[in-house]
């Protein structure tokens, strides 16, 4: 599994308003789309485009664009919806899946409790976006579903992950027998005994979307 941490100051800077608690539902939802783009860029890098000729002003030549079948993106129900919105500005033809995960807050072990997604993903990039990598369990559950469906090249998008979770992610992918990505924006000191990421920011989802 490749893994790219974003080592960009503009991410740090956005990253230190999104971890601070005084900071805003509505400018959280913000920073994270902004953060999104960004990561984006980087996590775009090997998206599948195809030979496209046109005509400029002065001369003919040969450019590109993104090539068929267009990638899909899959956020991870609830919080990934809060990092939608940049990734799709960024890929705007490509198809949206939703997929919905849940952790068990005592045994920290994850199961779907819903899924909308295209009935078969044969030959389709897509591009998971969560935003907290904490234990992993969450994502490897997501790129098994997503393999299984037919997905043959995933690329996961997160603002923070946890040294523990990357390790776990990175074993379990082993087998998975598909080309994995990650990138990530930082890369946190540790997960406490409750499963956050330390210093983390707290729930993503509440964070996002007010506690529920
Ligand atoms: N999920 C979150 O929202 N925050 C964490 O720190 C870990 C998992």
């Amino acid at each position: 599994m490749q893994v790219h941490v974003a080592d960009h100051p503009l991410i740090k800077h956005k990253l230190t308003y999104l971890r601070d608690e005084r900071t805003d539902s509505p400018t959280f939802r913000r920073l994270a789309e902004e953060l999104v783009t960004l990561l984006a860029y980087e996590a775009t890098r090997e998206v599948r485009t195809e030979p496209f000729p046109i005509r400029t002003p002065v001369a003919e030549t040969t450019g590109v664009k993104l090539a068929n079948p267009k990638p899909v993106i899959v956020p991870i129900l609830r919080a990934g919806l809060g990092m939608l919105e940049g990734m799709v500005r960024l890929l705007p033809s490509a198809e949206v899946g939703f997929l919905g995960m849940v952790r068990d807050e005592e045994t920290l072990e994850v199961s779907a409790y819903a899924n909308r997604l295209p009935e078969t993903l044969r030959g389709r990039q897509v591009f998971v976006v969560d935003p907290m990598l904490a234990t992993g369990h969450t994502l490897v559950m997501a790129f098994e579903f997503l393999r299984d469906l037919g997905a043959d090249d995933i690329t996961a998008v997160c603002l923070l992950a946890a040294p523990e979770g990357i390790q776990n992610v990175q074993e379990a992918v082993k087998d998975i027998g598909i080309p994995v990505t990650l990138v990530v924006g930082s890369v946190d000191e540790r997960l406490d005994e409750r499963g956050y990421i330390v210093p983390g920011l707290g729930d993503a989802g509440d964070r996002l979307y007010g506690v529920v």
